[in-house]
């Protein structure tokens, strides 16, 4: 430790890539010091469960070494259904009474025994209109933060904070931006998960994991071409071209209809909670973002102004280091693993 200060990376381990970026303080500002992503094999994570453990430190090894990365201190994050987050309304009371109280609140919602989660909790800000105060529940299953854990144990790196994907996208969300008026969804839809997080005046307050994304659409262009995995990943990657093949075509309206659908539900039944308010606007990423005529279609549906969220935005990083059109392309992947980085040491117990 020098001067009391500690680096620290952020570790996004999705299914499709890990990604990667470490930042370096600067007065009151941030700058990029590393990013890079590394591919993983389809098989290698499963409804976010770690199958193929070997594949992933070696694909993180990789990454790790052409990076040159130094730090040993990491973010890494979890997702998915196994995560459950719950806000409860409790009665007032101090840190001791509440620490106390939370092992309860969980059984009421968790069918497992509080010995095998992990769990953590925030108190919201202001009180209900009972004058209850209101605290903010993320739990998962012990194993399943052990996998990750696991995993990045097994590089030589040492995990400091598990944190949650929908959590670090606000944290990346608060720091590239200043509009936090009214209500605004954020979107990050990856290969497998779309997370979704609802934020009023800057404070989440609905957030939700849809088993969606990128890869269920390259199952459907493997199944309709009779092509494997990388052939259906190179033909989505060239629909940013003319001559779209009609079938390829009709399956990405059918994706984007079907995730823009879900996106639209999601928000409906958000709304349904609400008396006067509804989300107005949605800021997307997550490398499914990038799917042509993608955010036309969802602002279409939901009628909510669709932006592309951008992590670099209030991020510095030098001309000499980095290829802008490089980080332009790869910004849309980086929301969580940025929201990781910019977490600090003693943010999160
Ligand atoms: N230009 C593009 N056009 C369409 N899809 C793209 C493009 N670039 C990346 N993708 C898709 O984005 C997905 C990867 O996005 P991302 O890195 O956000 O997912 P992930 O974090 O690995 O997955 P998850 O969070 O769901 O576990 C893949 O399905 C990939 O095919
Ligand atoms: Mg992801």
């Amino acid at each position: 430790m020098i001067f009391g200060k500690r680096e620290i990376i952020g570790l996004d381990i999705g299914s499709n890539a890990i990604k990667l970026v470490e930042l370096k303080e600067t007065k009151n500002a941030h700058q990029l010091k590393n990013i890079g992503e590394s591919l993983l094999n389809p098989d290698a994570i499963a409804d976010k469960a770690i199958v193929n453990p070997d594949h992933v430190i070696d694909s993180l090894t990789e990454l790790l070494e052409d990076l040159r990365i130094k730090t040993k201190n990491v973010v890494i994050s979890i997702s998915g259904n196994s995560v459950i987050i719950k806000k409860v309304s409790l009665p007032v009371m101090n840190d001791d009474e509440l620490r106390q109280a939370i092992p309860w609140e969980l059984q009421q919602f968790i069918p497992q025994s509080i010995e095998d989660i992990n769990y953590d909790f925030q108190v919201l800000p202001g009180e209900d209109s009972e004058g209850r105060m209101e605290v903010l529940i993320a739990a998962a299953k012990k194993d399943l933060t052990n996998d990750y854990m696991q995993i990045v144990n097994e590089v030589g790196l040492n995990p400091v904070v598990v944190d949650i994907d929908l959590f670090a996208l606000e944290n990346m969300y608060e720091v590239n931006y200043s509009e936090i008026d009214g209500i605004l969804a954020l979107v990050n839809i990856g290969a497998t998960i779309t997370n979704i997080n609802i934020l009023k005046d800057g404070i989440s307050i609905f957030t939700r994991d849809l088993s969606m994304g990128g890869h269920q659409y390259n199952e459907w262009i493997q199944k309709e071409f009779d092509v494997g995995y990388d052939e259906a990943e190179n033909m989505k990657l060239s629909l940013m071209g003319n001559n779209i093949p009609p079938d390829l075509k009709r399956i990405t309206d059918d994706f984007i209809e079907s995730i823009c659908g879900e996106i639209k539900r999601t928000m409906d039944f958000f709304s349904s909670t609400l008396i006067n308010d509804s989300v107005s606007k949605i800021m997307i990423c997550g490398g499914s973002s990038k799917v042509p005529q993608l955010g036309l279609a969802l602002e279409d549906i939901t009628s909510c102004t669709v932006e592309n969220i951008n992590p670099f935005r209030n991020i510095s990083y030098n001309e000499r280091d980095f290829d802008s059109e490089y980080l332009k392309d790869i910004a849309p992947k980086m929301g969580v693993a940025m929201g990781l980085a910019l977490r600090k040491i003693g943010d999160k117990e």
